[in-house]
C-alpha cells in the first residue's frame, strides 16, 4: 500500500494529494506531503535501477507513463582531500548538482512538479525565480507541452539562466523589483488564472528535491555527517531534511545528518533567526548579494527551513560576498570543481563554522553545490586571472 497526502505544518489538517492547493485552506500555513508506504528500498534492491531520481520510486508519487523526466538526479559525490585539509575537516565531499539536465538541483523538483501539473490537467505553469527555477521549469514544461510563464527580477538574473528560459520558449517577464515581489505576483496570477504554481511553496517540488538525500546516503554509505546547503527560500534545506527523515522513519538509517544553512550576509533572514534563537522571522526588505540565486529577503518556506535546521541539530551562518568569491576561487583552483556562487557559499560557511569550533576537525561534511558555474560566467568572478594578449607570430616564451 502507498498513500501520499498533504498535511498542514501548522494546524495538522489533512488533504488528499489530488487537490490543487499550495497552502492550508483552513489556516494558511505551508503543506507537507506525507508519504505512507509499506515497503521502501534498501541498498540491495536499488542495484541496477534507473540512474535518476526515479530509482527511489517507493518514496515518490507514481505517474506511470505521464512522468516528465530528463534523467535528473544521480549526480556525482566527489571527495576532496586537499580542500578538506584547507578547511580543517576530516573528510569533505561535494555533491555536484550543477550536473543536472538544466544545470541545477531544481530539476529534481521540476520532474515531480511538472508531472503533477500534467496529472491535474493544467495547461500552463508559472513561477517567480532568481534564475534556476525558471530555467528548469522552462525546460520541463517544454517537454510536457505546457505553456510556461516566468517572472524574474530585472537585471538580477545570471545571463545563462535567462538564456535558458528564453531558449525553451517560456514567456519571460522581467519585474522591476526583487524576487520577493516577483513571487507575490506569481502567486496572485496563479490564483487568478489557474496556472499551476511551481515555486517551492508547492510541496510536490520538495518531493523531487528530497532525493538528493537518498543519493548522499547511497553514495557515502553513512549519515553521521554535516550537510551544508545554500539557503534562499529554504525549500531545498527542508527537502533535504525530509529525505533523511523518511530514511530514518523507514529504518534505512539511524541518524539524520546535521543540516547547516548558509546565506549571504546581505540576504540572511534565516541565519539571523537561527543565530538569535528568535521564535519568529524578520524579513529583509532590500536583500543584496553577488550570489543572485539566493538574493531573497522573504523566504516563503522559512518555517520548514527553521524546522529542518533545529530538528537536525544543525545551524545557519551568513558569509560575505568576498568570502563566497574566495571560496569559489579555492574550489576551482585547488579541486578543479567550480559551481555557482550560491553553491560556493557552502565552502565559505563551512570554513567559518570550523573556525568558530561549531564543526570539529574530526567531522565529515557534504557541501551541496547547487548550480553549474557556466550559468554565470561574469568577468568579476575571474578578475584575479586576466588573460594575456599576444601577437600571432614570433612567440618565443609562454
Ligand atoms: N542555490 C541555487 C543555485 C539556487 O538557484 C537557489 C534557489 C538556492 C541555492 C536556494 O534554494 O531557495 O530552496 O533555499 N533558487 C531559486 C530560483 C530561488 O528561483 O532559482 P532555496
Amino acid at each position: 500500500m502507498k498513500r501520499l497526502f498533504l498535511r498542514c505544518i501548522g494546524c495538522g489538517a489533512e488533504y488528499s494529494g489530488d487537490v490543487v492547493i499550495y497552502r492550508c485552506p483552513r489556516c494558511g500555513d505551508l503543506l507537507d506531503v506525507v508519504v505512507d508506504v509499506d515497503e521502501v528500498f534498501c541498498r540491495e534492491s536499488l542495484k541496477g535501477r534507473v540512474e535518476s531520481i526515479w530509482r527511489y520510486a517507493e518514496l515518490l508519487p507514481d505517474f506511470g507513463d505521464g512522468v516528465v523526466t530528463l534523467g535528473e538526479g544521480f549526480t556525482p559525490l566527489v571527495k576532496c582531500e586537499k580542500l578538506a585539509r584547507i578547511v580543517g575537516v576530516r573528510e569533505l565531499f561535494l555533491k555536484l548538482e550543477g550536473l543536472n539536465p538544466t544545470g541545477s538541483f531544481k530539476d529534481r523538483g521540476m520532474s515531480v512538479g511538472v508531472s503533477m501539473a500534467l496529472r491535474i490537467g493544467a495547461r500552463s505553469v508559472i513561477c517567480a525565480s532568481t534564475g534556476n527555477t525558471s530555467a528548469s521549469l522552462a525546460a520541463y514544461s517544454a517537454r510536457a507541452g505546457l505553456e510556461c510563464i516566468v517572472l524574474i527580477p530585472e537585471g538580477k538574473v545570471a545571463v545563462g539562466k535567462l538564456f535558458q528560459a528564453r531558449i525553451h520558449g517560456a514567456k519571460v517577464y522581467q519585474v522591476r523589483g526583487n524576487f520577493d515581489e516577483a513571487l507575490s505576483i506569481a502567486i496572485e496570477r496563479s490564483s487568478e488564472t489557474g496556472a499551476y504554481l511551481l515555486n517551492s511553496v508547492n510541496p510536490w517540488r520538495i518531493e523531487g528535491q528530497k532525493t538528493v538525500s537518498f543519493e548522499v546516503w547511497e553514495q557515502l554509505g553513512r549519515t553521521d555527517i554535516n550537510v551544508v546547503v545554500p539557503v534562499g527560500n529554504s525549500g531545498n534545506i527542508s527537502a533535504i531534511c525530509k529525505g533523511f527523515k523518511e530514511l530514518e522513519m523507514y529504518g534505512v538509517i539511524d541518524d539524520v545528518p546535521r543540516l547547516i544553512g548558509v546565506q549571504a550576509s546581505g540576504a540572511a533572514p534565516i541565519a539571523e533567526m537561527v543565530r538569535s534563537g528568535a521564535s519568529s522571522i524578520r524579513f529583509w526588505d532590500s536583500p543584496e548579494t553577488i550570489a543572485t540565486a539566493i538574493r531573497i529577503g522573504k523566504p516563503v518556506n522559512w518555517k520548514k527551513g527553521i524546522r529542518a535546521i533545529r530538528e537536525s541539530g544543525g545551524t545557519a551562518v551568513s558569509v560575505s560576498d568576498e568570502e563566497i568569491l574566495e571560496a569559489l576561487r579555492l574550489l576551482a583552483t585547488v579541486e578543479g570543481v567550480a559551481c555557482e556562487l550560491a553553491g560556493a557559499s557552502t565552502i565559505a560557511g563551512l570554513r567559518r563554522l570550523v573556525d568558530e569550533g561549531v564543526i570539529g576537525g574530526d567531522e565529515t561534511a557534504v557541501c551541496i553545490l547547487t548550480g553549474n558555474v557556466l550559468k554565470d560566467p561574469s568577468e568579476q568572478l575571474v578578475a584575479w586571472n586576466v588573460p594575456t594578449v599576444i601577437e600571432a607570430e614570433g612567440v618565443k616564451s609562454i
